[in-house]
């Protein structure tokens, strides 16, 4: 039987962004820009490129610039129409008819497992995908896209993965498995930030991650975890060993945009292959090279 079509993306975006203070006090950091656009709409634009038709975004107080951007703006509208600034219109409209956003409250700071656990109700009894805002993945075929296409042949929960130098470890959560072939593991066992010296295992799960719906089964019975939260890793945990779970090591590069030198990164990278400012910006960054 052909496994289930995945429909539905949810984001997380509720966290209090502490990693990017001062920066992050009165705006949420999933709106801070990478080149032209919020670092959100690169995870929407991944999520739309991939295939799926609805979002739902877990948020809390404070983050209301998020579900705006994604809104219809009348006023903005009107007034470029007004202007004839043609390209800017539908760039403002085009991003207001992205996909279908719901949101829902996380109402308590309890950890990423909870803020899934929220959704519940409106994902409903189907597989979903679960992206983490702090992940950019710069990629010719989008993650998300990378991971369904695996889908389709185990029809089973997918972490993406990626290598990290042993010292980083401490962390991410981390995967243990066996090969079963190139890129793909089988999860044997997971954790949530492991002390330094508890894992042989390089293989950290970056923000990207394939559901089953059994996941809220599990999460409602989790306790908390590392640093007294509801860990996402502790129930997955628990459905790798109920049925099966594969961990993939994804095409393409990861930004931790959360983190000031991720961000940093990230903004290099995006605007050196900006359609606009690739080529003024390359012989910037040669040219401020030269001086330092
Ligand atoms: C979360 C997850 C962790 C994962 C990481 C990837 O941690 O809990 O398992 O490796 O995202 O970015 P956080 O970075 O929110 O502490």
């Amino acid at each position: 039987m052909a496994p289930s079509k995945v429909r539905k993306a949810v984001i997380p975006v509720a966290g209090m962004g502490t990693r990017f203070l001062p920066a992050s006090k009165a705006i949420p950091k999933e709106m801070l820009t990478v080149v032209d656009r919020p670092t959100i709409q690169y995870i929407v634009e991944e999520v739309v490129a991939s295939g799926i038709e609805e979002i739902i975004l877990v948020t809390s107080a404070g983050k209301q610039a998020i579900e705006n951007h994604f809104d219809y703006d009348f006023e903005l509208d009107t007034i470029l129409s007004r202007k004839n600034k043609k390209k800017l219109l539908e760039e403002v409209r085009h991003i207001s008819e992205l996909i279908d956003i719901v949101a829902v409250r996380q109402k308590k700071p309890l950890g990423l497992g909870h803020a899934i656990w929220t959704t519940r109700n409106v994902v409903g009894n189907e597989p979903f995908l679960v992206l983490l805002g702090d992940d950019l993945v710069l990629s010719t075929t989008p993650c998300c896209r990378q991971m369904l296409d695996l889908y389709e042949d185990v029809g089973e929960a997918i972490v993406a993965v990626q290598r990290v130098p042993m010292e980083e470890t401490h962390q991410y959560g981390i995967v243990e498995g066996e090969q079963v072939r190139d890129g793909v593991l089988r999860v044997e066992r997971m954790v949530e930030k492991p002390a330094p010296g508890t894992t042989d295992s390089d293989m950290a799960i970056i923000g990207r991650y394939l559901l089953m719906p059994e996941i809220f089964g599990l999460l409602e019975h989790t306790t908390p975890g590392h640093g007294g939260e509801i860990q996402l890793t502790d129930a997955l945990q628990a459905l790798a060993k109920k049925r099966g779970m594969y961990a993939y090591e994804f095409q393409g590069t990861r930004f931790d945009a959360g983190d000031k030198l991720g961000y940093l990164k990230a903004v290099v990278a995006y605007a050196l292959r900006h359609p606009e400012l690739k080529d003024a910006f390359r012989a910037y960054i040669k040219e401020v090279a030269e001086v330092v």
